[in-house]
């Protein structure tokens, strides 16, 4: 839509509002690349700790780089003992996500400030906020279950600490590979919407902190981050592979969306959607006796095949957070952690990208047409009438 010369884009579809090099999404062919490194090639071989010094630092790290990563990490794991003692004493009910945006927000009341009375937004800072995300989410996970949280390892990876932390015991391979191929796969998705939120806040020299807790905000609704746990819920609602397509039928007749199908920028099936899904049927196969692989296998073919037929020009296939469904269930992570764990992953891209805006920084103001009442008088209060303010 145009007015008066200026475009109108609802939802910035398409819309380029600027350049990183941190990653690329080429929606036709469905190609995921960080700094150049194809995500088919990450996945199976890098682990988080190596996306994050790629991200943060540039390039990936020798192994001395890596070694020094890996021990600044483990450093900063450990949470200042006041947000232990306010997770503890919020209602056990609250959502992962809002504990881990509100104690993500007060990790800042516990950082010094420079000379200028400002929190300094570096890598250290990014750092930082990437080994204490995880510890957050565990240890609110034991505290909603009426158990002390477990002091964090660092003689473990970011991976296994993470599940470690949960249960008091040290992780499988495949389970700590799991996990750590997750975190990678969500890494960094160039200007998604919660990337955008965290590079606006940042855009107008709020601190690292403040942008992180603004993307944290972004990602909660179930059109970004809250379609992992949405999907999670259509495979317990589905209970068993067979009522996978009755299930669809009867959603898209409801006109609900199928959770975890579709993207605003891919055309073919997300790549990550892939990696997760081999993933999801080796942890099946190690658990014995899941079924979440198996239903999502069957939900993913049914939505696929009813969506084509409904919006032949649209092109819907799973997204990353389909797989993730089965992926985070067979590792116990409860469906309603799943999007504070995504987070877990997306601060190492958050962060770059708040970086990179700082790095060369303009303020991002966009316009907007004006579509309100035309100027009229202003009638004080006490000559107001229901007539003069047109109610
Ligand atoms: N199930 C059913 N219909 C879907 C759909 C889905 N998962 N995804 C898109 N559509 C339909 C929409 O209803 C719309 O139909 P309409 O034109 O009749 O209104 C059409 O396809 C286009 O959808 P739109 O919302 O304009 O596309 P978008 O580019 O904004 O969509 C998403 C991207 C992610 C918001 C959308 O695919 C969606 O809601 N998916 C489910 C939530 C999800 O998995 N989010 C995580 C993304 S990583």
């Amino acid at each position: 839509m145009s007015t008066t010369g200026l475009v109108v884009d609802r939802g910035l579809e398409g819309v380029v509002v600027g350049s990183t090099v941190l990653s690329n999404v080429e929606g036709q062919v469905g190609r995921l690349t960080y700094r150049g490194y194809d995500i088919d090639d990450l996945a199976p071989n890098a682990s988080f700790e190596e996306i994050v010094h790629l991200l943060l630092h540039g390039h990936l790290p020798t192994a001395d780089e890596l070694e020094s990563l890996k021990r600044e990490l483990a450093s900063r794991r450990a949470l200042p003992e006041p947000l232990i003692a306010a997770m503890q004493s919020v209602p056990k009910t609250a959502w992962p996500m809002d504990v881990l945006r509100t104690i993500v927000s007060g990790l800042a009341l516990f950082v010094p400030v420079n000379n200028k009375g400002e929190h300094v937004s570096d890598v250290h800072s990014a750092i930082e906020l990437v080994a204490k995300m995880t510890t957050i989410l565990a240890a609110w996970d034991r505290i909603r279950r009426g158990l002390d949280p477990i002091e964090p390892r660092a003689d473990l990876s970011h991976a296994a600490n993470f599940l470690y932390m949960r249960t008091g015991k040290v992780p499988s391979e495949i389970e700590e590979d799991a996990i750590d191929t997750y975190l990678v796969l969500l890494a960094d998705h160039s200007f998604n919407a919660s990337t955008f939120s965290a590079r606006v806040t940042a855009s107008t020299r709020a601190d690292i902190y403040a942008a992180v807790t603004a993307a944290l905000a972004t990602l909660t609704g179930d059109l970004h981050g809250g379609a992992a746990s949405a999907s999670y819920n259509n495979l317990v609602a589905i209970g068993s592979p067979e009522k996978a397509e009755q299930f669809v039928r009867d959603e898209l007749a409801k006109g609900n969306r199928i959770m975890g199908m579709g993207h605003r920028e891919y055309r073919v099936r997300d790549p990550r959607a892939k990696h997760l899904e081999a993933i999801a049927k080796r942890l099946s196969d190690h658990v014995g006796n899941s079924k979440w692989y198996g239903i999502a296998r069957e939900l993913e073919n049914a939505s696929q095949k009813a969506l084509q037929e409904a919006k032949p020009d649209r092109k819907i296939y799973a997204n990353v957070d389909f797989y993730t469904a089965p992926v985070l269930a067979d590792l116990g992570i409860p469906g309603d952690e799943f999007t504070a764990l995504f987070a877990c992953g997306r601060i190492a891209g958050w962060s770059a990208h708040i970086l990179e805006q700082l790095h060369d920084n303009r303020l991002i103001r966009p316009q907007a047409t004006y579509s309100g009442p035309p100027s009229g008088p202003f009638v004080p209060v006490e000559q107001r009438t229901a007539a003069t303010v047109g109610a």
